[in-house]
């Protein structure tokens, strides 16, 4: 069973590694515009989203608007074994973590409590929003509050992929916390009613 979801992962992670600069650059100009037309950028007031690694889609040109706007954009911070998020506007200095991910600055740091969205890479997604990530478990570990029944504020949950990423079934471990929607280069895929909600084109 290890030995699979190993397999898995480093088949997905080698197919996204793959796709061709031409390829990368369409795909990643599309999920940056899907992510600025959703309502985002106007109801969620604290966003964090990633710095893209080991072919993960690139985020720059969203962070670079969601910098110019009215929302607080947020970085992911390691720290003991979980995340914490940092302001960070495009352009404000970044330095490498011990897995040479770079971060900004931990003046600030917010927990992921207090965030309203949350953009998350992925290695794997499948049509019920389940995820499988890199295998350290740091956004489950991060995200753990939301699987109490008591937890009433939570952050919108949406999964960063390419379309070759999307795989039939993942059978969710009791850790995993699922996403709320997808994004990928054909668009938006909501799986909660918050999602539909929340997500909706402005007309
Ligand atoms: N909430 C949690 N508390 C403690 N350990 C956790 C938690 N969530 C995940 N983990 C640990 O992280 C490991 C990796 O999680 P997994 O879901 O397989 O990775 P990923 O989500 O990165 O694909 C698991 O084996 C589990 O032991
Ligand atoms: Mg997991």
């Amino acid at each position: 069973m290890l030995q699979t979801a190993t397999s898995l992962r480093q088949l997905l992670r080698q197919q996204r590694n793959n796709i061709s600069s031409s390829d990368r650059a369409k795909f990643d100009y599309s999920i940056n515009q899907s992510i600025i037309k959703t309502a985002l950028l106007m109801r969620s007031p604290k966003i964090a989203s990633y710095l893209a690694n080991d072919g993960e889609p690139a985020l720059n040109l969203f962070i670079k608007t969601c910098s110019a706007g009215p929302s607080n954009h947020y970085l992911p911070v390691l720290s003991k074994q979980q995340l914490i998020f940092s302001p960070y506007s495009w352009g404000d200095e970044l330095k490498n973590n011990c897995f040479n991910i770079l971060e900004p600055s931990t003046k600030h740091v917010l927990p992921a409590r207090l965030l309203s969205t949350i953009l998350i890479p992925l290695v794997g997604f499948d049509h019920q929003g389940h995820r499988v990530g890199m295998g350290g478990g740091y956004y489950d570990r991060t995200l753990s509050f939301m699987l109490n029944p008591l937890c009433q504020k939570k952050p919108l949950l949406i999964g960063i992929a390419y379309s070759v990423q999307k795989i039939e079934e993942i059978k969710p471990q009791p850790w995993d916390v699922p996403l709320d929607a997808v994004i990928t280069e054909r668009g938006l895929s909501c799986f909660s009613i918050k999602a539909k909600h929340y997500l909706r084109t402005p007309s």
